[in-house]
C-alpha cells in the first residue's frame, strides 16, 4: 500500500527540536526512504519482523548515498547543543525521521532506547561509546568506544541491550551530520525515544 507522506508535523515539538519547515518539500531520497520504511513494515508483518532491522539499515544506506537527501537548511547546527531537525513523520505514527547536526564537542547523553531506532552517518565521523546495563548498580558501564565514519549504518531494538552515547569529538575540525529513524510518532520524537541513564 502506498502511503501518503503529507505536510503534517511542520510545527516545532520543542525549542531544541525544530521541525523542518515543510515535510512536503522532502528530497527524493528522503521520500524514497519513507517508501522503503513503509515496505519494511509491510514485510515485517509477513515474516514476523525477522527482516525489519535489516530493511531499515538498507533503506538508510540507500538514502545517504544520495548527496541531496538533506536540504542545506536541514544541515544547520546550533552552537549551544547538537541540533535535531524533524524531516518526516509517518501518517500512521509508526516512525519519524530526523537529521542531527553535531558541532565539534557536542554529544548526546548516555541513553538506551524506548523504541527501535536506526541511524546513518551522512557527514563527518561520530564517536560512539557503548555501555552495558548493570542492574545491581543501576548504572550504565562503558564497554567500548569506536568511530562511526561517514556511511556507517546502525539499527537497534528497544531496550537496555544497546546503550550508547553519540557525539562529534571535541578535536574534530568540522560538523557531523547523521540521519535517524525512530519507531515513534513525530509528535513523540523528543520525549519517547531516549531512555536517559546514569553512567
Ligand atoms: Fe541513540
Amino acid at each position: 500500500m502506498r502511503l501518503e507522506h503529507v505536510s503534517r508535523p511542520a510545527r516545532p515539538f520543542s525549542p531544541e527540536f525544530p521541525a523542518s519547515d515543510s515535510c512536503a518539500q522532502r528530497s527524493a531520497a528522503l521520500e524514497q526512504l519513507c517508501v522503503e520504511i513503509d515496505a519494511a513494515f509491510a514485510a515485517a508483518e509477513a515474516d514476523r519482523r525477522a527482516s525489519f532491522g535489516e530493511r531499515v539499515r538498507l533503506a538508510l544506506q540507500r538514502a545517504i548515498a544520495d548527496p541531496g537527501v538533506l536540504r542545506p537548511d536541514q544541515r544547520v547546527s546550533n552552537p549551544q547543543k547538537y541540533c535535531r531537525h524533524l524531516l518526516a513523520a509517518d501518517p500512521l505514527n509508526r516512525y519519524a525521521i530526523a537529521a542531527l547536526v553535531w558541532e565539534p564537542g557536542q554529544a548526546s547523553p548516555v541513553h538506551g532506547h524506548r523504541t527501535w531506532c536506526g541511524y546513518a552517518v551522512i557527514e563527518g565521523t561520530l564517536d560512539e561509546t557503548l555501555y552495558r546495563w548493570d542492574a545491581a548498580e543501576h548504572r550504565a558501564v562503558q564497554t567500548r568506544r569506536h568511530p562511526r565514519a561517514t556511511g556507517a549504518v546502525s539499527y537497534v531494538d528497544a531496550g537496555r541491550g544497546a546503550i550508547h552515547q553519540l557525539g562529534n569529538p571535541a578535536d574534530a575540525t568540522a560538523r557531523a551530520v547523521s540521519l535517524h529513524i525512530y519507531g515513534v510518532a513525530g509528535e513523540q520524537i523528543a520525549t519517547h525515544v531516549n531512555d536517559l541513564l546514569a553512567a
